[in-house]
């Protein structure tokens, strides 16, 4: 693949899938830097990421190995900006502009395209301010795979499950051939 993909890892239950997602964009010949938000190491540690991709996960905006700041230093190496799985949260804050975390402020400072894989409970899903929200993202041309139906942590069956690593794989694929087109 060749690419240099920043993987964004917000904090829900299906963050233990990035780690495949990680490992197979890796196997297919991509970098992965991992970003982690502080609620995302509630469910998934940095050193899972940082063995998979060979690389040191960053979650500190004013990490001090980055004099620019690490949204800078990273957006400008991005060819990719994969966020999953995208929390509500996440999904809010960047329709709206906010940048008060690491992952936040990327958003706003990555010129790459931006695909994301929300994951959340089904009634979160279907809240019109979360709609709202991935319809503002998408006509800002921001790209998404998934949500899917299933079976959900919060025991439910529903829509709200992120989706598999190999689909966001192959939307990754997908995005980066037009890339090169
Ligand atoms: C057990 C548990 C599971 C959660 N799962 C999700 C989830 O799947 N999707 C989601 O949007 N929020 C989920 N949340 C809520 C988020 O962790 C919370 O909104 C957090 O502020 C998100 O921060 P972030 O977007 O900066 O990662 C969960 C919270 C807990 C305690």
């Amino acid at each position: 693949m060749g690419l240099q993909i920043v993987l964004g890892v917000s904090g829900g239950v299906a963050a233990y899938k990035s780690a495949m997602l990680a490992s197979s964009l890796v196997q297919q010949g991509a970098s992965v830097q991992v970003v982690l938000t502080a609620a995302a190491e509630n469910f998934i540690g940095a050193a899972t990421f940082e063995a998979l991709t060979a690389q040191p996960v960053v979650r500190d905006a004013f990490d001090a190995a980055y004099p620019l700041g690490p949204h800078i230093a990273l957006a400008d190496k991005a060819d990719l900006f994969c966020v999953a799985p995208a929390t509500a949260n996440f999904l809010g804050k960047a329709a709206n502009g906010i940048a008060d975390d690491l992952l936040t402020t990327l958003f706003l400072s990555i010129a790459a395209p931006v695909l994301l894989a929300p994951a959340m409970n089904c009634d979160m899903w279907a809240k019109p301010s979360v709609q709202r929200n991935v319809k503002t993202l998408q006509e800002d041309g921001v790209h998404f795979v998934g949500p899917e139906a299933g079976w959900l942590s919060c025991r439910k069956q529903g829509l709200g499950r992120m989706s598999a690593p190999e689909s966001i794989c192959r939307r990754i694929a997908e995005l980066a051939s037009s890339l090169e087109a």
